[in-house]
Order: structure tokens, then sequence, then C-alpha cells
């Protein structure tokens, strides 16, 4: 791809040394799913089960990025990316999830990271984005506290391979996600739904990551810097009506301070506990020397944002209709919170029917900065449209770069308020396997013909590569 350098003058600048990246997830984009030794995760389980996904589709060959990645990259450098964030797959990398590390799968990771370097992209890996390999699901899950041990285990073994090459790393991404959409609401992998077995997972999550950091402090170099990715809810109540306030703070409780305020604080908030405690015994799930495990410092704070959350009591809606955003299920992923009702912020909607509203990610941003002091990055963030291939091969995204440029303005907003914000990874590189909506949901700034795989960067990657080289806004 050929990007000329625009004469345009830069209105917004951003830092200099600010990170330009895209992110991807290991399921979502790799494939060979029987290659190198891998075993299946609980996403090739959910996904092979009928119903779980749309059309069936499943990550079997996703965008065949394990045999496509050295052009993967060569794209990624022609863009002008300064930074990759990618996810490695724990069943790659240790199938089964127990024991030694597999070789194979080790060196995928090797040469993907070198690829990387040699093309001066900064690699950013995360450990877990959704894959636990089936074995351990089949031994309880992540709402069984061995699970978590299993976690620092593998990033121990990933920690002593790669570390040498990765200094960026994010423990989790998404535990929320994890934890109340895989065993709450049940439509992600594994697709159980006990509210009780919700509330454990949140807890191992979060003393898988703790254990992790630990793992990786001891096997990294002194100057990496560990993360975790956190899709934090922006809340916002409908009105001020106190019922709609106590909407938003049960919400804050149970979708973000479950896990900021272990991690950050070394506690459980009072106000979950109490709202929890018909659920779950807190009192017998968290052990003596957890929260200290889980509260061990890190170096950044990764937000994934998407949209606001907006929500009132149940009896101020107009209806129940759960617009949460988080797909369709008679399950809530919201334990403890039957009385909230959810609600679009606005009918600016993206193919995924998520309101556009960039506010919610300076809002978060400059809460985070007040709140936490930590460097922050946007691991994630973008949006899906019904892209279109045109006759003459090309893709117009007009909206995904409406999208990414207002949101990127939001960022240059909250760092103009004081908040200390590193980097931006766009969601995502590559159109990929949108989880329980399949293939169908298209988030890339490159077009990705599955029958072909042939990879097409849309008008939002030439705009992005733009803004990259220019440092800034135009
Ligand atoms: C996030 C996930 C990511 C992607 C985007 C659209 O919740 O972390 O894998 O699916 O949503």
């Amino acid at each position: 791809m050929t990007v000329t350098t625009p004469s345009v003058p830069v209105h917004r600048a951003l830092p200099a040394g600010f990170a330009w990246g895209a992110a991807t997830a290991a399921y979502q984009i790799e494939g060979a799913v029987t290659e190198g030794g891998r075993t299946p995760s609980i996403w090739d389980t959910f996904s092979h089960t009928p119903g779980k996904t749309e059309n069936g589709d499943t990550g079997d060959t996703a965008v065949d990025h394990y045999h496509r990645f050295r052009d993967d990259v060569r794209l990624m450098a022609d863009l002008g990316l300064t930074t990759y964030r990618f996810s490695l797959a724990w069943p790659r990398i240790q199938p089964t999830g127990r024991g030694p590390a597999s070789q194979a799968g080790l060196d995928f990771y090797r040469a993907l990271t070198d690829e990387l370097l040699s093309h001066g992209i900064t690699p950013v890996a995360t450990l877990y984005h959704w894959d636990l390999p089936q074995e351990l699901e089949d031994a309880g899950g992540w709402p069984h506290r061995d699970t978590a041990h299993r976690f620092a285990e593998y990033t121990a073994l990933a920690a002593e391979a790669l570390g040498d090459r990765i200094s960026t790393w994010t423990t989790l991404n998404e535990p929320w996600c994890s934890a109340f959409l895989g065993y709450g609401s049940g439509v992600h992998a594994p697709g159980r739904t006990d509210p009780a077995d919700a509330l454990k997972a949140a807890h191992h999550l979060n003393l898988g990551h703790g254990l992790a950091v630990g793992a990786l402090r001891a096997a990294l170099p002194g100057a990496s810097r560990i993360a975790v990715s956190l899709n934090l809810h922006a809340v916002r109540p409908l009105s001020d009506h106190p019922d709609d306030l106590e909407a938003a703070r049960r919400i804050d409780a149970v979708g973000n301070r479950v896990f900021t305020s272990p991690m950050f604080k070394g506690r459980y908030d009072e106000d979950l506990l109490k709202d929890t405690a018909h659920v779950v015994r807190w009192e017998e799930l968290v052990h003596d020397g957890d929260l200290a495990e889980i509260s061990r410092p890190i170096d950044l704070l990764g937000l994934n944002y998407y949209n606001p959350t907006v929500v009132s009591s149940a009896e101020n809606a107009k209806n129940l209709a759960r617009h949460d955003g988080h797909g369709d299920s008679p399950h809530s992923p919201w334990p403890g919170s039957e009385d909230v009702a959810f609600h679009r912020a606005n009918d600016d909607l993206t193919a995924m029917g998520w309101p556009i509203d960039p506010t919610g990610l300076s809002d978060t941003l400059t809460a985070l900065h007040r709140e936490f002091g930590l460097p922050l990055l946007v691991t994630e963030n973008g949006a899906a449209f019904e892209d279109v291939l045109d006759a003459d091969g090309a893709v117009h995204d007009p909206e995904r770069i409406r999208y990414l440029e207002s949101h990127l303005g939001a960022v240059a907003d909250a760092i103009e308020a004081g908040a200390d914000v590193r980097g931006y990874y766009l969601w995502s590189l590559m159109d990929n396997f949108e989880w329980a909506y399949g293939y169908g949901k298209r988030f890339g700034i490159v077009h990705v013909d599955y029958a072909t795989q042939k990879r097409t960067p849309k008008s939002s990657a030439r705009w992005y590569s733009q803004v990259i080289r220019r440092g800034g806004l135009a």
C-alpha cells in the first residue's frame, strides 16, 4: 500500500513517543487450530456447539494468520504502526494447560515477534484473550481456584521463553467478559449460566492476574512493563433520580470495581459484597493473602472502550429491554442487579448496535487517571460497519474513519485534561472472527475476503496511516 505523506497541518498532535497500534487476538485470527500440537480451547468447543455462534462460524481457519503472519506484519509496517498488540494462545504454548511448554507453540510466537521487531514494530503480548484450554474447563474452569495457579504456571513458561523479545505484557483481556459472559449469561465460551460461578470466575481471574504479575516480575528483565486490559463500563445514570443513581452504583460495582478495587486498592468494596451476598459466599471464596497477591503493582492500565453504558432502575424504564450491548440471553451477566435496566446512549449505532459516543472514552481515561494515577493505554477501540468491497476492489468506510477520528480526539482531550495516555491500539487490524457474531461483523481497517484470504486495506487504513505519519489529527 502506498501512502504519501500529507501536507495537511496537524491540529491535534499526540505526545512524542505515543504508541500507534492495532490489536488482534489469537483465536480470532490464527486458525491452524490443530497445528503445532495446539489442543482445543473453550472457544473451539463452544463455536463447534450448534447454535452458539452466528452461522455456526468457528475459528478453525479464521484469517489464517498462523501461516500468513509475515505478510500481515508487512502490512502493519506499510501502515506505519509502531506497535502491535496480539494474544498468545495458551493451548498452543501449553497444550492441555499443564506441564511443559510446546516447542512448536513458542517457535510460532518467536517467529512472529522477530518479524515485528525486524520491522521496528514493538510487540505487546496479551497472555489470556479468552482461549482457556478445554481440559482446564473440564476440571472446573475459572470458577475453580486451581485455574488461577495454572494460569500463573503458563505465564511463567511464556515469559521465560519470550521475555527477551517482548517487553510489554498484558495479563488478562477483559476479565469481565470471561467471567460474566462466559459463566453468567453464557453468550461466550464456555457458555455456562450460573451467577455464583460468574462471581467465582471473577475472583479467580483476579487471583490469576496477581499470580501472573508475580510470575512475570520473576521471569522478565527489569525494564519490562506489565499491564492488564479491562473493558471498564462508562456507566451513566439515565436521570438524577436516586433510583437511577443506585442502578449506576450497582453496575459500576459489578462491572468495574469488581476488578479495579482488588487490583489497585487491595480490597473488594463493601457495596459489591453486599449486593451479591445472596449469590456467592465471598468469605469462602476469598482466601487470606489473595488480595495482597491480586494487588501487586503493575505499570500500565489498559482500557478497552467501545460505548457508554446507560442504566436506570427497572421502575424508571419504559420497558426492560436489555441494551447492554453484550448479546442476548435469558440469563443476566449482572449478578445481583436484577432491578437494573439498560438503555442505548443514542441512536447513532455501529453494526453491532453499539451507540457511538466518544465522550465515554475521554471521561473514563480522565477518571482512571484521577483515581489510580497509572500510565494508561487504550488497548482496544474501534467499530464494526457493513463494509462492502466495490467493483473496483476498494472498501470505502467513512463511518469507521469518523468513529476513529472522534475517539482519537477523545484521547487527545483526556491527555489535555492531564491523563497520561501512552498509546492507542485500534480494534482491529483486520476483519476477523467476532466471537458469537462469527464473521458477520467486520471491525478491521483491513478487509479480508474469507474465501481467498485476500487482504485489502480499507480507506480507514489509509487514513490511520496518515494520522500516524503526522503524529496526530488534521
Ligand atoms: C472486545 C474483545 C475483542 C473484540 C472486540 C470487538 O470485547 O476484547 O476481542 O471482539 O470486543
